[in-house]
C-alpha cells in the first residue's frame, strides 16, 4: 500500500510531480483553497504525512487525532511557528522545512521594502493616481538615501546574510544582532559586526528583521526599542508579524519616532491593522518573500523531496529530533 500525504493547500502540482507518483497524495478538490483546521482534524487519522503551508496551524490536537499513523509532518517554510514542535517531538514525528529556496527572494524582498520606503516608491506611486494630492518640487517628499547607510541585520542567518550581500552591493554598512557570533571569515565576508540589540537599534539607518519567530523573539520590536531607533530609522520586517508590536509601530510611525516601515508580516494574520492602512510612511504587502511563480514551485519540490528522501533513509531538512 503506497504512503499517505495530505497537502492543505490547492498549490500548483508541477513541483510535485515526483511525489504524486511514488505516493498516494491528497489535495483540496478543485476550487477549494484550502483544506480547514477541523476538515484537517477529521482526515488526519487516514495519512501518514501532513504537508501544511506556513500559515496552517499544527497542534497537539492534530497529531493525537492521527492516532499514532502521522509519522511526518513536512512544512512549507523555513518557518515552523506554526507547528507545536515539542508536541511532535514528544510523538515521536518528524518535521521539516524548506530552508534553500526561501533565501535569495526574501533578501530580494526585503532590499525591495527598503527602497520602496527610504525613496517613497508606493507613497508616490499612490499619490500621483489622485489629481493634486502630490505637490511635485525639488524639495518636497524628500527620501533618505541608502548609499552610506548603517543596515542592522536582527537575525543574521541565511536570509540576514543574502540581505547583507545586497545591502553592500547598495553601498551600506552592516551591523548584526544575533544568538550566536559568526565566524570571523564570514563577518569579514560582509564587513559586518556583532553588537547588543541596542546599539543596533541606536545606530541603524534601515533595520531588518530576519530571525525567526518563538518565545523569545515576540514582540521583540516594541514601544521600548521603536524609542531607541533613530527618528529618520526605517524597519523592515519580512519574517513573522508577531515579532513586533504592530500597535505600537503604528503609534511610533504616527509620531514620527522612527521615519517609515516596511512591512511583509502582520501580527494578527494576513492584513494590517486599521492604523497602518492609514499612514503614508509605511509600505505594506501581504507577505510577498516567496511569493514568485519559480520559487513556489521549488518549494513544491523541497517539501517533496523531504517526504520522498524520509521514506529512503536519506537526508532531509530537519527541524526537530525524534
Ligand atoms: C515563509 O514565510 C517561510 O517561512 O518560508
Amino acid at each position: 500500500m503506497k504512503i499517505r500525504v495530505l497537502v492543505t493547500y490547492n498549490m500548483f502540482r508541477d513541483g510535485y510531480k515526483e511525489l504524486i507518483e511514488k505516493f498516494d497524495v491528497t489535495f483540496p478538490p478543485p476550487g477549494v483553497e484550502s483544506f480547514t483546521y477541523n476538515e484537517v482534524l477529521e482526515m488526519i487519522p487516514q495519512y501518514d504525512v501532513l504537508q501544511p503551508m506556513f500559515n496552517f496551524k499544527v497542534d497537539a490536537a492534530i497529531m493525537d487525532a492521527s492516532k499514532g499513523r502521522l509519522k511526518l509532518i513536512s512544512n512549507y517554510a523555513v518557518g515552523f511557528d506554526n507547528i507545536d514542535i515539542p508536541a511532535a517531538t514528544q510523538r515521536g514525528i518528524q518535521v521539516t522545512n524548506t530552508p534553500t529556496p526561501v533565501i535569495e527572494p526574501t533578501a530580494d524582498h526585503a532590499m525591495g521594502l527598503m527602497l520602496a520606503v527610504a525613496r517613497r516608491i508606493s507613497e508616490a506611486d499612490r499619490r500621483l493616481r489622485t489629481p493634486q494630492s502630490m505637490h511635485v518640487g525639488l524639495i518636497t517628499n524628500l527620501g533618505h538615501s541608502l548609499y552610506g547607510a548603517t543596515l542592522g541585520i536582527l537575525g543574521m542567518g541565511r536570509i540576514g546574510q543574502a540581505l547583507a550581500r545586497r545591502a553592500i552591493a547598495a553601498g551600506m554598512k552592516i551591523i548584526y544582532y544575533n544568538r550566536t557570533q559568526l565566524a570571523p571569515h564570514i563577518e569579514a565576508r560582509y564587513n559586518a559586526k556583532l553588537v547588543t540589540l541596542n546599539q543596533l537599534l541606536q545606530q541603524s539607518d534601515v533595520v531588518s528583521i530576519n530571525a525567526p519567530l518563538s518565545h523569545s523573539t515576540y514582540h521583540i520590536i516594541s514601544a521600548p526599542q521603536l524609542k531607541a531607533m533613530k527618528p529618520s530609522a526605517i524597519l523592515v520586517n519580512t519574517a513573522r508579524g508577531a515579532l513586533v508590536d504592530e500597535k505600537a509601530l503604528a503609534q511610533a510611525l504616527k509620531e514620527g519616532e522612527i521615519w517609515g516601515a516596511g512591512l511583509d508580516v502582520f501580527e494578527f494574520g494576513d492584513y494590517p491593522i486599521e492604523e497602518l492602512t492609514k499612514l503614508n510612511n509605511v509600505v505594506l504587502v501581504p507577505h510577498f518573500g516567496t511569493q514568485t511563480i519559480e520559487v513556489r514551485n521549488e518549494m513544491s519540490e523541497i517539501v517533496s523531496q523531504n517526504i520522498i528522501n524520509f521514506y529512503n533513509g536519506k537526508e532531509i531538512f530537519k527541524v526537530n529530533e525524534v
